[in-house]
C-alpha cells in the first residue's frame, strides 16, 4: 500500500453556499487521499454533503477553500477550460439515470467523450467504443439505441462511456439507484471486475449494503468525514447474485 500512487488528495476542502443571508456549510473541511486501485464507497444521509463532495471530485464545482489534487495536479490553480479538459480526460462519470443520449446507439453514446479529443480520428473512436462495450458485456448490443435497452444495459453503456477515455478515476453517483436487486448485483459484479483490473472507483450512495462490496468506506455527516475504514471482508457480488431467491425478478 505504501508504494501506491495517490490519485486524489483533498486537503481541508470546504464548500459554503450563500442562501439569502444565510451560509450553508455543505463541506466543513474534508481531507483524504485515495490511492490507485481503490474501490471507495462514500456514504451518508441525505444532506450530508455527498453530491457536493462528488461535484468537487469531478471538477464540476470549486471549493470555497482548501486544495484538491487530481493525479498530482492542483485543480484550484487551473482555468475553467483547463478544468474542462482535465475532467474529460481524467474522470469517467456514471449517474443514477444513465444520462445517455436518447435514440442514439450504444457505440455513438460511448464515442462521445472521445469527440473532444482532436488526436483521435473517427475509426479509432469507433474501435475504442466497441472495445469498451465488449468489456462490459454488450458486444451484442453495439447498434441498439438507448430506448431499445433495459436499465441494466443502459447502465452498462454508461460504464463503457466512462471507461473509453481510460480515466484516472471513475466517479459514480447512486449508479444502482434505479435498478432492481438482481440488476444491481450485475452492475456491482461489473464494478468489482473493474476494481480487480486495477481501476480506481468512487461510488457515492446512501445504500449501506453497497459498502460490503467496496474496499474502503468513507462516511459523511453534516459536511464532515466521520469515519474512513478499510473493508477487511469484501463480499463477492457474484455470490450475492447467486444467493438471491430465483423468483425475485421484480
Ligand atoms: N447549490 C446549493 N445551494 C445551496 N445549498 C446547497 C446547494 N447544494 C447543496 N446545498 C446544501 O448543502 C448540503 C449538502 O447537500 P448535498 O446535495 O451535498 O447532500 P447529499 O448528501 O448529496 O444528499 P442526498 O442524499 O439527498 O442526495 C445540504 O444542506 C444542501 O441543502
Ligand atoms: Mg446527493
Amino acid at each position: 500500500m505504501d508504494e501506491k500512487k495517490v490519485v486524489i488528495e483533498l486537503d481541508n476542502v470546504k464548500r459554503d453556499f450563500l442562501v439569502g443571508d444565510e451560509t450553508v456549510h455543505a463541506l466543513r473541511g474534508v481531507s483524504f487521499k485515495i490511492y490507485e486501485g481503490e474501490f471507495v464507497t462514500i456514504m451518508g444521509k441525505s444532506g450530508s454533503g455527498k453530491s457536493t463532495l462528488l461535484n468537487q471530485l469531478g471538477c464540476l464545482d470549486t471549493p470555497s477553500s482548501g486544495e484538491y489534487y487530481l493525479d498530482g495536479v492542483s485543480v484550484r490553480k487551473m482555468s475553467k477550460s483547463q478544468r474542462a479538459v482535465l475532467r474529460n480526460r481524467k474522470i469517467g462519470f456514471i449517474f443514477q439515470n444513465y444520462n445517455l443520449l436518447p435514440k442514439t446507439t450504444s457505440v455513438e453514446n460511448v464515442e462521445l467523450p472521445l469527440m473532444y479529443n482532436a488526436a483521435i480520428g473517427a475509426k479509432e473512436r469507433e474501435e475504442r467504443a466497441v472495445k469498451a462495450l465488449q468489456a462490459v458485456g454488450l458486444g451484442e448490443r453495439l447498434y441498439h439505441k438507448s430506448n431499445q435497452m433495459s436499465g441494466g444495459q443502459m447502465q452498462r453503456v454508461a460504464i463503457a462511456r466512462a471507461l473509453v477515455n481510460d480515466p484516472a478515476v471513475i466517479l459514480a453517483d447512486e449508479a444502482t439507484g434505479n435498478l432492481d436487486t438482481r440488476t444491481s448485483f450485475e452492475i456491482l459484479i461489473l464494478f468489482q471486475k473493474l476494481h480487480a483490473a486495477g481501476r480506481t472507483i468512487i461510488f457515492v450512495t446512501h445504500n449501506p449494503d453497497i459498502a460490503n462490496y467496496s474496499s474502503r468506506n468513507i462516511m459523511l455527516r453534516d459536511g464532515h468525514v466521520i469515519s474512513d475504514e478499510y473493508n477487511t471482508n469484501i463480499l463477492s457480488a457474484e455470490e450475492g447474485l447467486a444467493a438471491l431467491p430465483a423468483s425475485s425478478d421484480e
